[in-house]
């Protein structure tokens, strides 16, 4: 399918789509190191500026349009979470253009905070919104453990289907392929020890890009970014949020002795080690932090396939 990508940053759910047999054949940020980054992993498609200055006749229709609209309004880790919040307006700029553009599908990304937002009130007035620009809506809250990611990353799935398609075409959510346990044909999740057990030191002998890491102090005070990290388990949340002091909240290492490098929440967040951000330290562990695991990317994206050919076969 042709996919339209707003908030495209880095590029992890583009990626996924692609690896998934997709074509992207446009993409926004207005963050010129998502921009370059983007430009030299995935393609030239993507343009730099504000959303809010590209007209909706500027970009092309394609079947789908997918995005994760900025999320720091809506996130339960903000203090400053409210329906007001200036930064939900982004919200509207994808509802614009979801809007004038009618694709047949689209896919939305948010933190699970959009659920409980002014009390459930965010979220029924975004289904509204939709439904009256002619989608039906659905919305799923996943965990992308129970898709053999080695993260513990809580996000809602905001999916439409265009009204005038039959609703044999509604979109399908993908199902789990593992499970806290493993059982039945569920595996085991995957986790943290296991996936970086290859990695060597940064400061070692190695090839990989990006393996650097943030000298910030690993203290344990029991809350985000600052609490130990079990090998045993998936990863905590890879964070996009500075800590207040320039620098940037990194998970720990599971072995717990300094925090994780950018490739290091790169292989956490499913990236394949050949992509390289670019931008300084900062920026690209905001990049990373902040993208789609490139898995549950392509999960998603094989569901448009699937639909896809149901429609063919319908046909
Ligand atoms: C949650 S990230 C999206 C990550 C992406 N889906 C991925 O998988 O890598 C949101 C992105 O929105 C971008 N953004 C914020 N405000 C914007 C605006 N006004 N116009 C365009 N992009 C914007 C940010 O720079 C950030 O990269």
């Amino acid at each position: 399918m042709k996919i339209v990508s707003l908030f495209s940053g880095a590029g992890g759910l583009d990626l996924g789509l692609i690896q998934a047999g997709h074509e992207i054949i446009w993409a926004n940020d207005f963050d010129s190191d998502c921009v370059d980054t983007y430009e030299h992993n995935i393609g030239r498609h993507i343009r730099l500026g504000s959303i809010e200055d590209i007209k909706s006749d500027e970009i092309p229709t394609g079947d789908v349009v997918v995005g994760g609209f900025p999320c720091q309004g809506f996130s339960q880790a903000n203090r400053l979470r409210s329906g007001d919040d200036p930064r939900n307006s982004l919200y509207r700029e994808f509802l614009r253009i979801v809007t004038d553009n009618q694709p047949k599908w689209f896919l939305a990304e948010n933190v699970r905070g959009i659920l409980s937002l002014d009390g459930g009130a965010a979220i029924k007035k975004i289904e509204s919104d939709f439904s009256k620009a002619g989608y039906r809506v659905q919305k799923r809250l996943f965990n992308t453990a129970d898709y053999g990611v080695p993260q513990s990353r809580r996000r809602v799935i905001i999916a439409g289907t265009r009204k005038d398609l039959p609703s044999a075409l509604d979109y399908t959510y993908p199902e789990a392929t593992h499970s806290k346990h493993g059982s039945g044909s569920l595996k085991k999740w995957c986790n943290i020890g296991n996936a970086l057990k290859q990695i060597p030191e940064p400061d070692g002998e190695h090839q990989l890009i990006n393996h650097i890491c943030s000298q910030y102090k690993v203290t344990n005070r029991n809350f985000t970014g600052h609490r130990t990290t079990d090998p045993k388990k998936p990863s905590p949340t890879i964070l996009a949020r500075g800590n207040a002091k320039g620098g940037v909240c990194a998970i720990q290492h599971p072995k717990n002795h300094r925090r994780m490098s950018i490739r290091e929440q790169a292989i956490i967040q499913t990236f394949p080690n050949a992509f390289e951000f670019l931008g300084r330290m900062n920026s690209c562990y905001r990049q990373v932090g902040n993208a789609v695991p490139v898995l549950f990317g392509q999960y998603l994206g094989e569901q448009l396939g699937a639909t896809e050919k149901l429609k063919r076969e319908a046909s």
